[in-house]
């Protein structure tokens, strides 16, 4: 079925980190309003914004201590509204980050639950007395924080509550109908406001495993030596999850023309179907973690077995998400292409990819410039919690803090949280001031003004696949294929749509290639002329550039 949210691509913001317009170092609202024309002109139709509610901004606003104001630093309520105004006004619709899974700790519910086992709020969040004198189970919290368990006792009623990530993000209990009810309501205040729908955070896990049993598998390195199991398995997919999330659907989503996308770590297409098939009326969407996100870099071959997979959640009437990178992941020319000799075509190879595989493209902010990994000399420059908790974890178990560093750095969520480089003024042109995350020293080589005024440009790059979507309905609808699913470096693909047919051949790495005579007889078949390619110019039917990518129209 046809809907405006297969055909969009959404531009991901992570306003702490985009434009600063009031010198205090931190993105803002009035620094998107003022790019939105930067916006519109990239072709993307939606923007998803990442938290902007008051939040005492242990991870970067996922902690939420009030869903229904706007943090101070970003602006008021006001600006938000100006913001949504403005972009519907541009045809750009904008949704909101949804955490649902937990709160901050300065949350008035926590605030109250935590005072009495009596409180009215005491069940919105899940509370359990100690066992053999110890935490209720072996749970290590995704951080990497304190001790590294997932619990944390509470002096005041003498209990330990759950946080899978900090203890300042305690777990929502999605078993209390008074809980459900007001999110409900909370997310309907958002939609009647005028948004145009969700990204629902770590959104697989609200409902917990009954009895909350311990994790089989052996404790977590380095955590390990607490004892505790970093076990993100556990609270995924629990019985009882589709039940909620098509309840959320009956009362709030399915109310509205809005698009919901779930963040679901621990998600193979086979359960996937589970969430998004149409008829279910869960979600529309869900961001998997099998190629982005993944710590072990994916070949070509696993690429092409995973797209393969997940094609097959749309021909079950479900649908899915094409991107390479969010605010969690590194860079994607660092991590998939080569951003030293040939990051102008690997960044756009990538992106070519991306764009004519079958799913709804997320570009997140500054993948549009190329913008690369930062190599941050010591720990003092990092902030997100993953890599300082890890790096502090090892150091303490022995591990030389050097080496530690090193570890982490490529991987670093950091990576893509510097501020997006505007041009070669100091920081980047994000600021006058003094950024809250150091700007990547590169600003100068790499940054939007260049990109405007180069000729041959990731940017204009970008501009011509958004373009080509709004005028090529195979981008989104067409079916797909791929030819030489065992080729080790080529990933070449046939869509189909309506009488026009594609095919796309992309080098995925910096050797070059033979033209496959699988890809010669494709090509033979009708009067195939070139739409797009990033090389301009000497294309030859022999041999494919390193990072080279092409789009052939054969009928
Ligand atoms: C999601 C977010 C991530 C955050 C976590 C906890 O994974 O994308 O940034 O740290 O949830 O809310
Ligand atoms: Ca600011």
């Amino acid at each position: 079925m046809k809907k405006w949210w297969k055909e969009a691509v959404v531009y991901q913001i992570y306003t702490k980190s985009f434009y600063d317009t009031n010198g205090d170092g931190i993105g803002d609202l009035r620094g998107i309003i003022e790019k939105l024309d930067y916006i519109q002109a990239l072709g993307t139709t939606v923007i998803w914004l990442n938290p902007i509610y008051s939040s005492p901004d242990v991870d970067n606003g996922y902690d939420i201590a009030d869903y229904q104001s706007i943090d101070e630093r970003y602006g008021t309520l006001e600006d938000f509204k100006e913001l949504l105004a403005e972009a519907h006004k541009r045809g750009i619709r904008l949704i909101m980050d949804m955490v649902l899974n937990h709160t901050s700790d300065e949350h008035m519910w926590f605030q109250e639950s935590r005072k009495s086992k009596d409180n009215p709020y005491r069940d919105f969040y899940i509370w359990r007395p100690a066992k053999d004198g110890k935490e209720p189970n072996n749970w290590g919290n995704y951080f990497y924080e304190g001790k590294g368990s997932a619990w944390e006792y509470d002096e005041s009623t003498g209990e330990y509550y759950l946080h899978n990530y900090s203890k300042k993000m305690p777990d929502l209990n999605w078993d209390n109908p008074r809980l459900k009810e007001a999110m409900c309501q909370m997310m309907r205040w958002w939609l009647d406001l005028g948004v145009d729908g969700f990204r629902m955070d770590a959104v697989n896990r609200l409902v917990k495993p009954k009895g909350l049993p311990d994790s089989p598998n052996p404790p977590t390195p380095p955590v390990g030596i607490y004892g505790y199991v970093v076990d993100r398995t556990m609270c995924a997919n629990c019985p009882g999850i589709h039940q909620l999330l098509h309840e959320l659907n009956q009362e709030v989503f399915g109310r509205y023309d809005i698009m919901v996308v779930g963040e679901t770590g621990n998600v193979d297409a086979a359960i996937a179907i589970d969430y998004v098939k149409e008829e279910r009326q869960e979600i529309d969407m869900v961001f998997h973690f099998e190629i982005a996100k993944n710590p072990v870099l994916k070949t070509a071959a696993q690429i092409k077995e995973i797209q393969r997979r997940w094609y097959h959640v749309v021909e079950q009437h479900g649908w899915i998400t094409q991107y390479l990178s969010n605010h969690d992941t590194p860079r994607q020319v660092s991590w998939f292409g080569d951003d030293e000799t040939y990051r102008y075509e690997s960044a756009t190879m990538l992106a070519l990819m991306t764009h004519t595989h079958p799913g709804t493209v997320y570009i997140y902010q500054g993948e549009e410039i190329g913008m690369t990994n930062v190599d941050f000399p010591s720990i003092d420059y990092y902030n997100e919690k993953y890599t300082v908790g890890k790096y502090h974890t090892m150091v303490e178990s022995g591990v030389d803090p050097e080496t530690a560093l090193n570890s982490l750095k490529k991987t670093s969520r950091d990576n893509d949280r510097t501020p997006v480089q505007w041009n070669s003024r100091e920081h980047g042109g994000f600021t006058t001031g003094t950024p809250w995350i150091n700007a990547n020293p590169n600003y100068k080589e790499i940054n939007v003004e260049k990109e405007e005024q180069a000729e041959r440009s990731v940017l204009r790059f970008y501009r011509t696949l958004t373009a080509m979507r709004r005028e090529h309905p195979v981008m989104v609808y067409g079916s797909y294929e791929q030819i030489l699913e065992d080729h080790p470096e080529l990933i070449i693909y046939k869509r189909e749509y309506q009488g026009e047919a594609w095919l796309v051949i992309c080098n995925f790495y910096g050797r070059e290639q033979i033209m496959p005579k699988e890809a010669l007889k494709e090509l033979e078949k009708g009067d195939a002329r070139l739409l797009l390619g990033n090389y301009q110019g000497g294309e030859t039917t022999e041999r494919i550039r390193p990072y080279e990518a092409r789009i052939y129209r054969c009928r």
